[in-house]
């Protein structure tokens, strides 16, 4: 029997979830050296913070724009500021590559008949790109952005605007995500998440509590009922 029974719809948080955000680093080793995994953390953490603030000045704008503001930041912080490992950077961060078990993790769970959605603080077109260059859209119900709420993540609304989208409810979810921030604010929505948690991190003290701990979206189906 699947652990998390009455699911319809699994639900997929994007970046660092779906889509390897620490590649964009990784593939400028020839400039960054050692500091590519600095650079990675120090970038996410403040491409986070701004969402948050942002979203609590109520000042949206969309992840593309933070996305360049948290880099030269980070940039400027560890005495990295040039244009062309800028430009260069953010051309990768728009290609990022997937994974490499989500394509078949996401044809197993719709041959059980389920359905597949990314919910991402990602642009449309930040979210449209990657999906597209990974040719995963045949395998997605739907991408959904934050962009139609505008607001980010883990405002309510935003968890809310997927069982809109997809016609289901909270229990019938089962969303992952690789942020434990994110899983923990789905949970308290009252969804029931897979807390795929790929880096290590260690629980949070927030409202909320993942069903489920994996390191690999590989482990999902089998929890699902999907394998
Ligand atoms: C997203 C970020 C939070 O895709 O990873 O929504």
């Amino acid at each position: 029997m699947a652990a998390l029974g009455g699911i319809r719809a699994c639900v997929f948080d994007a970046y660092g979830t779906v889509f390897d955000f620490a590649a964009a680093a990784r593939s400028c080793a020839d400039v960054l050296g050692e500091q590519a995994p600095a650079l990675t953390a120090l970038w996410r953490d403040k491409q986070l913070q701004y969402t948050w603030l942002r979203s609590l000045q109520q000042r949206y704008v969309d992840l593309w724009q933070i996305t360049g503001d948290s880099l030269d930041y980070a940039l400027d912080t560890l005495g990295l500021a040039d244009p062309a490992l800028r430009t260069r950077l953010m051309d990768l961060y728009r290609t990022l590559e997937v994974f490499p078990e989500v394509p078949e993790t996401l044809r197993r769970l719709r041959a059980a008949g389920l359905k597949t959605a990314i919910l991402s603080n990602g642009s449309p077109s930040m979210l449209e790109t990657a999906v597209v260059g990974n040719r995963i859209g045949d395998l997605l119900d739907a991408v959904i952005s934050v962009e139609e709420v505008g607001v980010f993540k883990p405002d309510p609304r935003v968890y809310r605007r997927a069982l809109e989208r997809l016609g289901v409810a909270a229990a019938e979810v089962s969303f992952q995500s690789s942020n434990a921030w994110d899983a923990y604010a789905a949970s308290a929505f009252g969804m029931r998440v897979v807390w795929c948690n790929r880096y290590g991190q260690k629980s949070e003290r927030l409202p909320g509590h993942p069903d489920h701990m994996v390191t690999t979206l590989a482990d999902l189906p089998a929890l699902v009922g999907a394998a």
